[in-house]
């Protein structure tokens, strides 16, 4: 569709941005907070680009209210941030840490004193490390039962302050990378557990979800899901039949659960087929259908193009976490699909395909297939950024890329699309989890490297101020 005239953005609309526990508040042990499996899995060598922990990281937990000033000054709508589960249940007992809590209290307050509005996502990765050794985590229902009762806390604690609720960050993210590939605690690689575990996920998700209904908490609650939409390498229908693939296990496999309560009947033959299908228990179908969200939180940074795989053909290959250009290995499933180059998208120094269109036809075709609003939970540009002698930071790399996604957003709410917010990712500069501090993604500098922690001062970057004259704007002024 092209348009003549583009709509203006909703005089509501979140103008926002995001971080997670683990990536930017430190204070690993303080006031009573327990362990979690990050804080563990990082200690392995190998796992993580330097080796780099968030013992520190950003150190925003001592350090958040200078964040949110910087954040009001800058005049943001919305900031989405995690709780860190083991903050609040820091024992597999299940005792609550006031602690812990007073914490997120004091942030959500601070942000509320300065009219922004809280996002709060419930689990961003960090499942404490009690859980995982009591009966590993994910691998038993049991965490059905604890996700619920540590969600149960936080609603009532914050009702009526927070209106917008995150379930679960990326669950096909830390699924995969946890039970798949092995590059995520707890490391394991495992096509069948990997099933078995998101099952579970599934239904902790629909879960909380119902629960959130049940008792009547205010506000709107969803997943955050990544998703980029996935193109064919050509018109070859091999390979449109690989793109077709890869969206129906690697979107619908999860979005038709989220919204439907169903399994993709071709993904699930295929997993009857391979032996790798989870164990459904009585009453799982009509848990599953009680999630429903209210939005689809969408983290888009990149499309992915693929084609046809072989069923002796290419599988897992190594990911770029170093920066270096060019260092991805190609990857697929074989019988599946396997990726490939977009010789029309430019990439970012770590291989990620640079595809504002990407974002306008992800968010066309979640709302054609589920009807439901968006809120971006995620975008944003990781790169190297260079902080001159006298405190600036020129990220015009980062401004660009944000521009040409806020421009496709303004696009695809033209084309009737509903979409809610906009979060950047990320506010400050964070952990990026296996690749160290040196991928940026912040409007604000932390002055810190892999191997120095130095000061952790702040610094505002050029798209700092771009970004505060967007939102002064309403997007009018790009
Ligand atoms: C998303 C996560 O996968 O992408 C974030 O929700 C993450 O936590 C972001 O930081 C960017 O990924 P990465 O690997 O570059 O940090």
């Amino acid at each position: 569709m092209e348009h003549e005239k583009l709509n203006r953005f909703p005089d509501n609309f979140l103008w926002g941005s995001a971080s997670a526990a683990y990536q930017v508040e430190g204070a690993m042990l303080e006031d009573g907070k327990g362990l979690s499996v990050w804080d563990e899995f990082v200690k392995i060598p190998g796992k993580t680009f330097k080796g780099t922990t968030g013992e520190v990281a950003v150190d925003h937990y001592h350090r958040y209210k200078e964040d949110v000033a910087l954040m009001a000054e800058q005049g943001l709508k919305a900031y989405r941030f995690s709780i860190a589960w083991s903050r609040v249940i820091p024992k597999a007992d299940g005792l609550v840490n006031e602690s812990g809590l007073k914490f997120y209290e004091n942030l959500i307050d601070e942000l509320l004193e300065y009219g922004i509005e809280p996002i709060v996502t419930l689990y961003h990765w960090d499942l404490p490390e009690s859980l995982q050794k009591k009966y590993q985590g994910w691998e038993s229902r049991q965490i059905i039962k604890d996700f619920t009762d540590y969600a149960t806390v936080i609603f009532k604690r914050f009702n009526g302050k927070v209106k917008y609720w995150v379930t679960l960050n990326e669950q096909n993210v830390f699924i995969t990378h946890g039970y798949l590939m092995g590059s995520h605690p707890p490391g394991v690689k495992d096509m069948k557990r990997m099933y078995e575990v998101n099952h579970i996920a599934n239904l902790a998700n629909a879960s909380v979800i119902k629960t959130f209904r049940d008792l009547g908490i205010k506000g709107k609650i969803g997943p955050s899901f990544a998703y980029g939409p996935t193109y064919a390498l050509d018109a070859h229908p091999l390979n449109q039949l690989a793109a077709d693939n890869n969206e129906t296990f690697n979107a619908h496999f999860w979005m038709d659960i989220y919204v439907w309560g169903t399994y993709p009947v071709l993904a699930w033959k295929w997993l009857e087929r391979e032996k790798l299908a989870p164990t459904i228990e009585s009453g799982d179908l009509e848990l599953l259908k009680q999630g429903k969200p209210d939005f689809m939180g969408l983290n888009y940074y990149r499309s992915a193009t693929v084609e046809y795989n072989p069923l002796d053909g290419v599988r897992e290959g190594k990911m770029n976490t170093t920066g270096k250009k060019g260092s991805t290995e190609e990857s697929g499933i074989p019988g599946l699909y396997k990726s490939t180059e977009n010789p029309f998208v430019e990439k970012s120094n770590w291989d990620w395909d640079i595809d504002p269109t990407g974002l306008r036809i992800g968010m066309r075709r979640i709302a054609s297939r589920y009807n439901l609003p968006i809120l971006i939970t995620e975008n944003g540009l990781g790169e190297y950024d260079s902080l001159e002698e006298d405190g600036s930071i020129h990220d015009t790399y980062r401004i660009d890329y944000i521009r040409e996604h806020i421009k496709a957003i303004q696009e695809t709410i033209t084309d009737g699309v509903n979409v809610i917010g906009y979060c950047t990712w990320s506010y400050t500069d964070l952990l990026s989890w296996l690749n160290g501090y040196q991928k940026r993604y912040g409007f604000v500098y932390v002055d810190r490297d892999e191997n120095n922690q130095k000061e952790l001062k702040r610094y505002k970057k050029d798209s700092y101020t771009w970004y505060q004259r967007v939102i002064k704007t309403n997007g009018e002024e790009l």
